[in-house]
This record gives structure tokens, sequence and C-alpha cells, in this order.
């Protein structure tokens, strides 16, 4: 399971299936099933469902049908979890970890309010627009991880997760954390 940008740098042999929520534009999801198609290589699909309903996700055939659980897989949720609040995420997250096969991958990248001390007025008014928006601390993004190994280097802020090139942004100009973990 991956978030749609990461297809471009998850091999097509991975089997990846993304997840979209329900109130995304039809558009987009004509877009992404004639795009997400499969290759020799493996199997891609797509998948419009709720992040709040895991039950539904793991038992549709979009997801039976393409991914391999016999064999590890990685759970990608980029960007996403902060629009879940309260402790319903770190449960969604626990139902869909639950079926994976040891050796799979648990990937986050998570809003925090940690490193700007703007970032809480700016979170204030995009509630009050209506969007449900709950960073949080990195140690409520460890709970994620709980009994997971998180690998090297950690909880970190995205663009200094084993980056490439030396970051150029101060920490709270990205203001959101990402880890992977294996299971
Ligand atoms: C900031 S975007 C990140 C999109 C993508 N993961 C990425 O990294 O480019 C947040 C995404 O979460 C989706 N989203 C928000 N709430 C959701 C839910 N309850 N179920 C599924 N997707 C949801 C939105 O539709 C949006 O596509």
């Amino acid at each position: 399971m991956c978030a749609h940008p990461l297809l471009t740098t998850v091999p097509a042999r991975k089997y990846p299936l993304v997840m979209r929520n329900p109130g995304m534009v039809p558009i987009v999801l004509a877009h992404a099933r004639a795009r997400l198609v499969g290759s020799p290589e493996g199997r891609t699909t797509c998948l419009h469902a709720d992040l709040r309903d895991p039950a539904r996700i793991l038992a549709a055939p979009e997801l039976t049908e393409t991914l391999d659980l016999t064999r590890p897989v990685a759970l990608c949720l980029i960007a996403v979890l902060h629009f879940l609040e309260g402790d319903e995420p770190f449960e969604i997250v626990r139902t869909l970890l639950d079926p994976l096969p040891a050796g799979s991958f648990l990937v986050i990248s998570h809003g925090t309010n940690d490193l700007n001390a703007d970032s809480h007025e700016a979170t204030a008014k995009i509630r009050q627009s209506g969007v449900r928006l709950q960073p949080r601390s990195r140690a409520e993004i460890a709970r994620f991880f709980d009994g997971l190994t998180i690998l090297d280097p950690g909880i970190e802020v995205v663009h200094r997760w084993r980056p490439e090139v030396e970051p150029t942004l101060a920490d709270g100009e990205i203001s959101i954390f990402g880890a992977v973990a294996r299971t």
C-alpha cells in the first residue's frame, strides 16, 4: 500500500496499492485508474476508500487481488494521518499492520507543531476553515511505531531523513516528521 507520488520511486514489482479518500475529485480517480496499470514486473491498482474504514480496505478485492501478503510489503501513510483526530489513527495503523507479514515496512510522514512557534496559529486557522488538521509531537508520532524497529535516522524532519543534498530550509518551514520502521 502506498501513496501515489511514491509510485514513481517504488518498483512495480512491489505491487503498489494506492488508496485515496472518498472526497477526491472523480476525474482524479479516473486518471489514477487509467494510469496506474500493472506491468510485467508487477501489479498496480487504485482503491477509492476512506482510511477511517480500514476493515473495508483490507477486505477490498483491489487489495486482496493485488498484494501478495505472504511477502513483506510497505504500508506508506504519507501526509495523511494528521487529518485524523484523537486516537483513531493509531488504531487504524494497527489494524492495517495486523495482516502484514513480518519484515514489512511502515512509512509515515506527519505534520507537527514542534518546530515552528507560528504553526499553532496556522493550525488553528486551518481548523477554523473546516479541515480537521491535527499535527502531533515527535513523541506522539512515535506511538505509531510502538513495537516496531525504527530504521536510522529515526523520526526525523523529512528533509533530514537520509538527504541526498544538504537541506536548505529551516526545520520549521518543513514541519513534517517522517520515519520508516520494520515490523
Ligand atoms: C497532503 S495530501 C498527501 C497526499 C499524498 N499522500 C502525497 O504525499 O502526495 C493528504 C491526502 O490525504 C487524503 N485524505 C485525507 N483524509 C483521508 C481519509 N480519511 N481517507 C483517505 N484519504 C484521506 C486527502 O485526500 C489527500 O489526498
